[in-house]
């Protein structure tokens, strides 16, 4: 909303004496609009991890509102978004109060803004202590803006009692379990006479080495990559179920404040990051103290420079007054402190033409559509494609064939499309584009079948189960290492086998013969018969196994286990009713009706009879305790598990647990026994070093049928 024009103002009369501009009808509308927009992204964001827009479009919408709510205050509700730091935590963890509240910072785009910061300072400093602050020299502190999650960290006598999520500035997730395996969180500060009470806070965020690594194990098991870093962390840190112990010790936290328990010789920003460092604290090795707000400018210009280098994602700097003293005197306004700004780093964006929109078959029927680009450099790396999820992100951006689109790479991952360039349609037009409104096709463009969108469902599918481009993923994913873990059974093999019609449904693939694969390309005999050998060899499987590789949707790792604990035989299974698998602890009412509807249909059936019939086999589940103490041959033992196992980890920990024993996620002196598998990591080390014995997968069998031998 542009400001009202000087002329218009004068030819109403002075604006001083004029009652409070009654807000226009347009302005109410747009005001609306905005409050649901900034409502849903920061669910996205603060409950989903999953946001869907650019942090750099998530500020202009909130600038947005901003300004038209200085301009019209009547508009201003007490809950507006713009009077909250973030979103109320989901459910799922307790949560815990933040002794005093976890702020957020202002943002300066721009050298101008951070001017327009230190003129504030000033201001305002001046008003309060006198007019010679208008000209005083302000020491500021400059640190790099951490792109991860915040967290307040409570310690009582030196102990590491709490730790919270920011949650809503006021109200965070108590993730204390979790964070006690973040390696750089001491347990105890270092040092001899720790503050009764301190609490530190910081940023706990994932380094860019270990994020990759993570996607590319997501990408295996057929997971959605993070988006970024930022949501790496965040989604490490809430895990709930089954939670990964590897993941939060590749967590770091990096220390930036200290709200309570302030020793008394303290007096500024640079005291507190060194006594956070005496306490054993990491703190960004970057951080630096500069005279005035030009060498801030000048700092956030070299750390830009240098951000490629750095192991952990930055995306700005935070410039804070670094006398505590004139901190107090400046204060806080409503959800940020009038004494430090967020000077953000402009993000990797460039502006391309969308030269067509083109949709792929997911391995459930999903139709997503892809944006093909004219090829762009951005972020040092030259991109030609973006993701744009569903049809209700192609109508909400308006995406149209031959538009100029602003696109942004985050972190490393497939970059996103921001928007529309409206501004340049013209040459769009000019280039002979019609301009037309894409719609999600009608019919599969694979196997011209009939698309569907189920009510309340965000994607359109391909129902067709025979559809060559769901056959191919399902039969990737039945290849996948945690269901039937075929060796040799690859991307390129699974599309030939497909295309030539070899396999037309997935149990084909128990049928293939030597014969029939050496025809294939760069087909060999030795690797035909290789492949038939690992076919054969993953006939042989576990129930959780075969249920996963029936990719049934929703039905992982976690899931089949849940069912084959529940049922044990999969006779059990076919024969239950919906009521019961509905009832199982852990299975939501979507994740039940997916599997009951699977079962039901009479095709899914016969195909898992074909498996039966072609020599699937369900190897014997191992010996339960069935309250027979005997059986306990665990009881009382502490085991931890490391590294890749044959099976996967939860099977192997139902199968310790079953004989009485017990899991843990860190080695400790209470630990018995480390079994490692392949690349077995820190663990190991550490097992060596308490001298606890390890064991190899074949050592846990042993146990698991006969107990401890030594
Ligand atoms: S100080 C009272 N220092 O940025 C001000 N925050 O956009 C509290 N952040 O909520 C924050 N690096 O999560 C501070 N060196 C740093 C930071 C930092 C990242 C985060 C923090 C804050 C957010 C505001």
């Amino acid at each position: 909303m542009p400001a009202r024009s000087s002329d218009e103002s004068r030819a109403r009369g002075p604006r001083v004496d004029a009652p409070p501009a009654e807000p226009p009808a347009a302005a109410r509308a747009r005001v609306e609009t905005l409050v649901a927009e900034l409502r849903h992204h920061d669910a996205l964001y603060y409950q989903h991890d999953e946001p869907e827009i650019s942090d750099a479009a998530y500020d202009a919408l909130r600038r947005e509102l901003e300004a038209l709510e200085a301009e019209y205050p009547a508009l201003r509700s007490a809950d507006s978004p713009t009077q909250r730091v973030g979103a109320a935590p989901a459910a799922g963890f307790a949560t815990g109060t933040h002794r005093t509240p976890m702020l957020s910072l202002e943002n300066a785009m721009n050298a101008d803004e951070m001017r327009a910061f230190d003129a504030r300072i000033r201001r305002f400093l001046a008003a309060d202590l006198g007019e010679a602050w208008s000209e005083a020299g302000i020491e500021l502190m400059a640190e790099p803006k951490l792109d991860g999650s915040a967290v307040e960290l409570v310690f009582e006598k030196g102990r590491f009692v709490q730790g919270l999520t920011r949650g809503d500035g006021q109200t965070g997730e108590d993730v204390t379990a979790n964070l006690r395996h973040v390696p750089s969180i001491p347990e105890r500060l270092t040092g001899r006479r720790p503050p009764a009470l301190a609490s530190v806070r910081g940023e706990v965020v994932l380094p860019l080495e270990a994020f990759e690594s993570l996607n590319r194990g997501r990408a295996e098991r057929d997971l959605r990559p993070f988006e970024n870093p930022r949501n790496a962390a965040a989604g490490s840190l809430r895990q709930i179920h089954d939670v990964d112990y590897e993941r939060l010790r590749s967590l770091e936290f990096r220390a930036y404040a200290l709200e309570e328990g302030r020793p008394a010789a303290i007096e500024r920003q640079s005291d507190v990051l060194e006594q956070l460092r005496a306490w054993g604290f990491v703190v960004s090795p970057e951080v630096e103290r500069v005279p005035d707000v030009d060498a801030a400018i000048a700092y956030h210009d070299t750390l830009l420079a240098r951000r490629g280098e750095l192991p952990i994602e930055i995306d700005g700097t935070v410039i804070k007054v670094d006398r505590l003293d004139l901190q107090a005197t400046l204060g806080t306004v409503s959800r940020a402190p009038r004494w430090a700004i967020a000077f953000k780093f402009p993000p990797e964006q460039a502006v391309t033409v969308l030269e067509g929109i083109e949709f792929q078959v997911g391995r459930t029927g999903a139709l997503t559509p892809v944006a093909r680009l004219r090829p762009v450099r951005v972020g040092g790396v030259t991109v030609s494609n973006a993701s744009l999820h569903n049809q209700d992100e192609l109508d909400r951006k308006d995406l149209r064939v031959g538009d100029r689109i602003v696109i942004q790479r985050a972190g490393d991952v497939i970059p996103q499309v921001v928007r529309v360039r409206l501004d340049r349609r013209r040459e769009a037009l000019a280039e002979g584009f019609r301009l037309e409104r894409s719609r999600l096709p009608e019919r599969c463009p694979v196997c011209d079948a009939r698309t569907v969108r189920l009510e309340g469902e965000a994607v359109t599918r391909c129902v067709n189960l025979d559809c060559p481009a769901q056959l191919k993923n399902n039969l990737r994913h039945l290849a996948g290492r945690s269901a039937l873990d075929v060796d040799g059974l690859g991307e390129k093999l699974v599309d030939q086998l497909v295309e030539t019609g070899i396999v037309k449904r997935l149990s084909d693939v128990f049928a293939l013969d030597a014969e029939q694969l050496e025809g294939l390309e760069r087909m060999g005999a030795r690797s035909a018969a290789n492949l038939v050998a690992a076919i054969d060899r993953a006939r042989r499987t576990t129930l959780p196994r075969l249920l996963v590789a029936l990719g049934i949707r929703h039905v992982g790792e976690t899931v089949a286990e849940l069912l084959a604990g529940e049922f044990g035989t999969l006779d059990a299974l076919l024969e239950a009713s919906p009521e019961r698998i509905g009832a199982i602890e852990g299975v939501g009412p979507t994740i039940a009706q997916s599997v009951v509807r699977f079962l039901a249909d009479p095709g899914n059936r016969a195909e898992i009879d074909r498996f039966l019939a072609l020599g699937v086999e369900i190897a014997a589940p191992a010996p339960e305790p069935a309250g027979d103490v005997g059986a306990r041959l665990l009881e009382g033992l502490t085991f931890v598990l490391t590294g890749t196992l044959g099976r996967p980890r939860s099977e192997a920990k139902r199968q310790i647990e079953a004989a009485g024993g017990k899991v843990t996620g860190s080695v400790s002196r209470k630990t018995d026994y480390v079994v490692a598998g392949e690349d077995p990591g820190s663990k190991a080390t550490r097992a060596a070093e308490l001298g606890i014995p390890v064991l190899d997968e074949a050592g846990l069998d042993t146990m698991l049928a006969q107990g401890p031998t030594t």
